[in-house]
């Protein structure tokens, strides 16, 4: 079905890419109101906002805003909402030339509502995320053939993930997997594409069959991860940083206590961040990368929201550059 890379290098438009995001785009449908509201009652909120997530967007979007070149590869509704995300994509400056449009669903929604507790109750709707399939990948190959890195989550058909980290690997593009959401039969195939496998405590959990909340335990959750065929595992711990396993060696990298204000899309931040400096800086330290990705991350929980919290280039020191 896949075709040999002396095939697509002959395809290749003239298009070079640093990093690549085959994945999920969500509006976000934000109420705020005292409480959540019971089966079947009505209630009044005060307040109402509209969002752009969705992991793989958010990913992409972190990536272009420290300057990496970046497209996204995804499927959005002919709709409002649809629209709408392509236009975000080009006020990012986001290459939208993969962003695929459908009749048969709708945009990926998130409906979230708010308490004053801070409390939430979430229904997401992927919809048009999982029609993105395999053959939509056809189009992206010679351009995915001559970029940096490929970033894949599970937020779309595992499937057409899988097939684009297989694509990326057997052209020697570096890979990124962040098994997000997790889902507990997962392919092993997923381990021996990836070149990092990046996931939070809760997904190592999952993957691992073992409780991981101390560093300690991310390490032993990691090492395992690892030995499924992975080249790198990074587990991401919030507060306390990320756990880095390369080669025979880990390493845990805290990272600077801030007063977090809002966590959501902490993980893409820090995600999109490794995927820039990997394309960017092939030959630094995957330690360095993470140190640096943290410090990225750590902005991005001291404002409201995920994609509105990222930072820029230009408002992160240039020791970070
Ligand atoms: N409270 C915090 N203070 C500083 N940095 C943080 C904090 N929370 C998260 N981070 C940064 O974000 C990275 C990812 O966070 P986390 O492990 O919580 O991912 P996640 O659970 O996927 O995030 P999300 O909140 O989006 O679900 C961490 O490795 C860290 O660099
Ligand atoms: C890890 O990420 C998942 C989304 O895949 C999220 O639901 C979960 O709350 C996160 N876990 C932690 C510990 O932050």
């Amino acid at each position: 079905m896949v075709d040999t890379c002396a095939t697509f290098v002959k395809m290749t438009s003239d298009q070079t890419l640093d990093v690549i995001v085959v994945g999920s785009c969500m509006t976000d449908l934000v109420s705020q109101a005292p409480r959540l509201p019971k089966a079947g009652e009505t209630i009044h909120g005060h307040k109402f906002f509209i969002g752009f997530g969705g992991k793989g967007a958010n990913q992409c979007v972190q990536a272009a805003r420290l300057g990496a070149d970046s497209a996204m590869v995804c499927m959005v509704g002919k709709d409002f909402f649809g629209d709408n995300y392509i236009q975000n994509f080009k006020d990012g400056g986001v290459c939208t030339d993969f962003v695929k449009q459908t009749s048969a669903a709708a945009t990926g929604t998130a409906s979230i509502t708010l308490n004053d507790a801070g409390e939430n109750a979430i229904v997401i709707v992927a919809g048009a995320n999982l029609l993105l399939d395999s053959e939509d990948l056809k189009d992206v190959q010679p351009t995915l053939n001559r970029a940096k890195v490929l970033v894949c989550q599970l937020e779309i058909n595992p499937q057409t993930s899988l097939t684009a980290l297989r694509m990326a690997q057997q052209c020697g593009v570096k890979t990124i997997f962040n098994p997000a959401p997790a889902i507990p039969l997962m392919d092993q195939e997923f381990y021996t594409v990836s070149d990092v496998f990046c996931c939070n405590e809760s997904e190592a959990e999952l993957l691992t069959g073992r409780p991981v909340s101390s560093v300690e335990e991310a390490r032993d959750a990691g090492q395992n991860l690892k030995a499924r065929g992975c080249g790198a595992v990074i587990v991401t711990l919030g507060p306390k940083g990320c756990v880095v396993l390369r080669g025979e060696g880990s390493k845990h990298i805290p990272t600077a206590a801030v007063s977090a204000m809002d966590t959501t899309g902490a993980g893409d931040s820090f995600i999109g961040a490794l995927a820039f400096y990997m394309a960017r800086y092939p030959t630094m330290p995957l330690e360095e990368m993470a140190t640096r990705a943290n410090h990225v991350a750590a902005v991005s929980v001291q404002t409201l929201g995920a994609q509105t919290s990222y930072p820029f280039k230009k408002d992160l020191p240039a020791a970070l550059f």
